[in-house]
């Protein structure tokens, strides 16, 4: 149905457009320039970031904006965390929370992902060189911490993952590359001692910055299940 009632093609307005191309624009970035987002731009975008609806408007989120000196001693001390195998995580993760359909996806991800940086199926020391790598956010020059407040369960985690998304098409509406890090959340009391957290439980950390289009990771494009497999109109 089209905004008459009658059936047909969907009406496209000006900002329908902009958000097709703001929504699919947005793209994990794997490898980065260390060219840093000025002063200016950060500000108006973690701003617009805060306009993410959370229920009964309590904005559950602190966000903690890493960059320079304190993003470079952050770098080094999640890379000794990793090499003494401190991880500390403050939302429960289990393999099996997912089901066999998100097994796949997650399996045809991975292996688009690792053969986009010429690392084996089987490659598990290339793979834990990659993951020691991406503690140093891809090289991006800044890193956002996101933190759930008040008692940090199911409904406020949610809120900050909207918040989250909401960041990420900010950052895309101004030209800044991203890649949302749920790594960096196993390492959640080194992100706390070195930037003195002493509030809310660590959901995600984003890299971003601008991406280094020379770099084949930065190519890799997802696709996405069909409407049918996860969306019902009931009519
Ligand atoms: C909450 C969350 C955590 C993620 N964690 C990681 C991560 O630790 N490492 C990584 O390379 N990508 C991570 N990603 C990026 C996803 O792999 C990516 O969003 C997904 O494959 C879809 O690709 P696209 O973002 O390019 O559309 C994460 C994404 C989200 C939303």
């Amino acid at each position: 149905m089209n905004p008459s009632g009658t059936s047909g093609p969907p009406h496209r307005t000006e900002l329908s457009s902009h958000a097709e191309k703001l929504i699919r624009g947005r793209r994990a970035t794997r490898a980065f320039l260390p060219d840093p987002v000025p002063e200016e731009t950060l500000r108006a975008v973690f701003a617009l970031a805060g306009a993410a609806p959370s229920n009964s408007n309590a904005q559950p989120w602190r966000v903690e904006v890493v960059s320079g000196a304190p993003r470079d001693r952050l770098a080094d001390a999640l890379q000794a965390a990793h090499a003494e195998r401190r991880t500390t995580i403050d939302f429960p993760y289990d393999e099996d929370m997912y089901s066999p359909a998100q097994q796949r996806r997650r399996a045809a991800f991975g292996g688009e992902l690792y053969g986009a940086l010429g690392i084996g199926r089987d490659d598990v020391a290339a793979r834990g060189a990659y993951d020691a790598e991406s503690l140093r956010f891809y090289g991006a020059p800044h890193v956002a911490f996101l933190f759930v407040t008040g008692d940090a369960g199911a409904r406020l985690a949610a809120d900050v993952g909207i918040y989250t998304q909401t960041l990420l098409l900010a950052m895309t509406a101004y030209g800044i590359d991203s890649c949302p890090q749920g790594l960096l959340s196993f390492y959640a009391d080194t992100v706390r001692e070195e930037l003195g957290v002493a509030e809310g439980k660590l959901l995600v950390g984003v890299s971003f910055g601008y991406a280094d289009g020379a770099a084949p990771v930065n190519h890799l494009t997802t696709g996405r299940a069909p409407l049918e497999a996860t969306t019902t109109f009931h009519r």
